[in-house]
């Protein structure tokens, strides 16, 4: 699962071909080996006219099948005859720093949206934190309607592209963002935690409905949030 990290052999590793790769260029080529995993684009849980009208069909459908598919076609060309083919996405992101910015960014852009389509719901579908979960929020932020303001106010203070998060770590939930494509589980990020809700604020999530309004967009985003699977990954993680 792209939750969990993966086993430490894995990561050491990462590490040790990593290593030799240096953070710029591509990776050196060698056997791919039977192991090397090509990427694919997952199918959206829902359709995409789904999250109508919170977000647009026409913004999911260029988001999912253009957007994600070009991360995925990088992220393959970026790894294509290298021994790291064969890491788990995870363990890549985890050393990420050692790695050209090619796999950092295109790594980044599948693992995120991936992760995005999966917090979603259609509006219709009314779901809500399980107790658990607001218990920590609750904790954490004071309440739910502060948490959503204080998480509003990381993603709309993200300058230029990037991703607002919720994650879950060893002190108990915070709030971050990370730039372009970077997340919580990469060595680079600032704030590092186990994801479990997060907002794409790239123009291209909202643009086409909402113009440059990126407040207005992550007011409606809320409608859409599924905290059936938000409950689940806090509980899981
Ligand atoms: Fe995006």
């Amino acid at each position: 699962m792209i939750n969990k990290f993966s086993s430490l052999s894995s990561l050491l590793i990462a590490l040790v071909l990593s290593a030799c790769s240096g953070t710029t260029g591509s990776l050196p080529q060698s056997s791919p080996g039977a192991n090397a995993i090509t990427y694919t684009l997952p199918a959206l849980p829902y359709s995409h006219a789904a999250l109508e009208p919170v977000i647009d069909e026409k913004t999911m459908f260029i988001h999912h099948t253009k957007h994600h598919q070009a991360y995925i076609d990088n992220l393959n060309k970026a790894l294509k005859d290298t021994p790291q083919a064969a890491l788990p996405l995870n363990t890549i992101l985890a050393s990420v720093s050692s790695f050209p910015p090619a796999v950092r960014n295109n790594g980044g852009g599948h693992w995120n949206h991936s992760f995005f389509w999966k917090i979603m719901t259609p509006p219709q579908r009314a779901t809500a934190p399980s107790p658990k979960l607001l218990e920590a929020i609750n904790a954490s932020f004071g309440s739910l309607d502060a948490f959503k303001e204080k998480f509003n106010a990381a993603a709309t203070g993200r300058f230029g592209s990037g991703w607002a998060w919720l994650i879950n770590t060893p002190t108990g939930l915070e709030i971050s963002s990370t730039p372009n494509q970077d997340n919580p589980l990469m060595d680079v990020a600032e704030v590092k935690g186990t994801p479990i809700l997060a907002v794409d604020v790239w123009e291209h999530a909202y643009y086409l409905k909402y113009q440059n309004k990126r407040a207005d967009y992550l007011k409606e985003w809320w409608k859409v949030v599924n905290w059936d699977e938000v409950s689940k990954l806090y509980e899981g993680a």
